[in-house]
């Protein structure tokens, strides 16, 4: 007996419902995202990130950064995320917006990095780090990224940017220790990861308040936001 069509009809059907589910589902579903408007600022999330953080994304996955750390807070309930203090939210597609590639890593040796720069927003504490990890975090087991700095005779004044090393890093009398341009780029990047704004999809949970909690979704979120903003309340009533 032929069943040579029956096979066929098989095959067929099994491919196109993997395609149905793996291809054309994601795409409707994320495929579309666009910049959201948020409110009350009305200002656009997310935006791509300026010239110099950009080229930080570049030092951050020639570097392998992204074997050890993620940059993605999983939802409540899905581990310790927010207990770490990684994050207010969860972090949706479109965080991701302008990312190419988005660097969601998936093995955390260290921290999640998703909102690092609200944990660490000064350079000089990057380029500390990133010179040498035990000069910032006594027990760190990260590797350090020296060749992204420079050592120099100091010439004239010393350079505001020179890392400030005290005990065994300090480079010898006469000699500063400078960020190299790649070491500027990558610390605007991590400076750059910080996803603050509540979304309509992620929203951040408000703080309780003393009056009557806010009845919808909607306003929870915006004065979430002017909170974040530094707006005052008469924005949102
Ligand atoms: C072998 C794994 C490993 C690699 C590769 C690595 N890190 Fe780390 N990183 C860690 C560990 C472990 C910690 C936690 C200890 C610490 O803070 O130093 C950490 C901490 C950090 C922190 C501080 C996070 C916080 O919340 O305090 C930053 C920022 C960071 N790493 C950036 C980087 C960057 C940028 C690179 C690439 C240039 C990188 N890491 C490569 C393991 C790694």
């Amino acid at each position: 007996m032929n069943r040579g069509p029956l096979i066929f009809l098989g095959v067929f059907v099994a491919m196109a419902f993997s395609w149905y589910g793996m291809i054309v589902s994601p795409q409707r579903q994320i495929g579309g995202q666009q910049q959201a408007t948020v409110e009350p600022a009305g200002i656009r999330y997310p935006v791509p990130r300026p010239g110099l953080a950009q080229r930080g994304a570049e030092v951050y996955r020639a570097n392998g950064c992204g074997y050890c750390h993620t940059q993605q807070v999983r939802p409540r309930g899905y581990g310790s995320d927010f207990e770490r203090g990684w994050g207010l939210r969860m972090s949706v597609a479109q965080d991701f917006l302008f990312e190419q590639p988005a660097m969601l890593g998936q093995l955390r040796i260290g921290p999640d990095l998703a909102n690092v720069g609200m944990r660490w927003n000064d350079p000089q504490w990057h380029y500390r780090h990133l010179y040498n990890p035990k000069s910032t975090v006594e027990k760190s087991t990260m590797p350090q990224f020296p060749f992204l700095f420079e050592m120099r005779v100091i010439q004239g004044d010393r350079s505001p940017e020179a890392l400030d090393l005290t005990g065994e890093l300090a480079p010898p009398k006469g000699y500063e220790v400078i960020p190299k341009q790649e070491a500027r780029a990558l610390a605007a990047y991590l400076i750059s990861l910080q996803s603050p704004l509540s979304l309509f999809e992620a929203p951040i949970p408000a703080e309780p308040k003393k009056d009557a909690e806010p009845s919808t979704n909607t306003v929870a979120v915006s004065s979430r936001n002017s909170q974040m903003l530094g707006l005052g309340e008469s924005l949102t009533q």
